[in-house]
């Protein structure tokens, strides 16, 4: 589906490279967004930016590690510059460590809250200036279905940085709210991503949240992409500090 709901709105996506990201790139590009494809991949974030630019939309990549504020600034920064100012971005860059909270290291630890919710903090730390130079702005995080519920018994540091999500989101909400930014969390449930794979692989995020899903079903990216765009759109302008769940009824249980 196309439409026009986004035109002339400047988006970064964080982890836009791949999966869910690159998805709503896609889908935000369609609806008339300039779009900055932010990935530590950089050649992914490179191809998907000429793909778009080729069919005549606005795209740029750049290349940034999100739980490093020395590499993320900058890149934020470029991005902004390339697209003539920001006012929207989706925080899509995310891994997932499965283990039980007595077996899980420190550094597995780091890397899950490091890159899932400080990521997303200074993901959004660094494009808020530039937000703030816009009419109005809009923040869509992501969260996940282990924002609200542990729908399985060894996802420690992904519950818990994804649960953080949703209290950052607030805080923007409330913070920026008179300032024209608003922000909110998609949280989505099993998606058929590389990141959904490699845990039901490993045993972990999605494997026993799948069987749980009364649709019976993973849901596709373009499906996340769609509420995405929705968040970003003026048609969600009452809209801020909301947790929106689409998990195909996961957490309606
Ligand atoms: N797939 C699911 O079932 C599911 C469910 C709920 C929530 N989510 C969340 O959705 C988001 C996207 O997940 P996905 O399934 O599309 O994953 P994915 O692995 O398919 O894509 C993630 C992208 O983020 C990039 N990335 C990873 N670490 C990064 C870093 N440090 N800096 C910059 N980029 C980085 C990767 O290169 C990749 O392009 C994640 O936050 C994930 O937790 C996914």
């Amino acid at each position: 589906m196309s439409n026009a709901r986004n035109q002339g709105r400047r988006v970064l996506v964080t982890g836009g490279a791949g999966g869910i990201g690159a998805a709503a790139v896609r889908r935000l590009a369609n609806e008339g967004a300039a779009v900055a494809v932010l990935d530590l991949d950089e050649a992914a974030a490179k191809t998907l930016a000429d793909d778009i630019t080729a069919a005549g939309a606005t795209a740029v990549a750049v290349a940034a590690d999100v739980s490093d504020p020395d590499s993320i600034g900058p890149a934020v920064d470029e991005a902004a510059a390339a697209l003539g100012g920001l006012d929207g971005i989706v925080t899509c860059a995310g891994i997932a460590k499965s283990a039980l909270v007595h077996e899980m290291s420190v550094e597995d630890w780091n890397a899950v809250v490091g890159i899932n919710l400080t990521g997303s903090f200074l993901s959004v730390r660094a494009a808020l200036p530039h937000m703030l130079e816009a009419q109005r702005s809009s923040v869509v995080t992501i969260g996940s279905v282990a924002s609200l519920i542990s729908a399985n018994t060894n996802t420690c540091g992904y519950d818990a940085s994804k649960s953080g999500v949703l209290g950052l989101t607030r805080s923007i909400a409330v913070g920026y709210a008179d300032r024209g930014v608003r922000a909110n969390t998609l949280c989505p449930g099993v998606v058929d991503t590389p990141l959904a794979r490699k845990a039901r692989e490993s045993g972990g995020v999605t494997s026993s949240a799948l069987a749980q899903t009364p649709l019976q079903r993973r849901a596709e990216v373009d499906e996340m992409a769609a509420v995405i765009a929705f968040l970003i759109s003026d048609e969600s302008s009452y809209m801020t500090g909301s947790t929106v769940t689409a998990d195909g009824g996961l957490t309606a249980q």
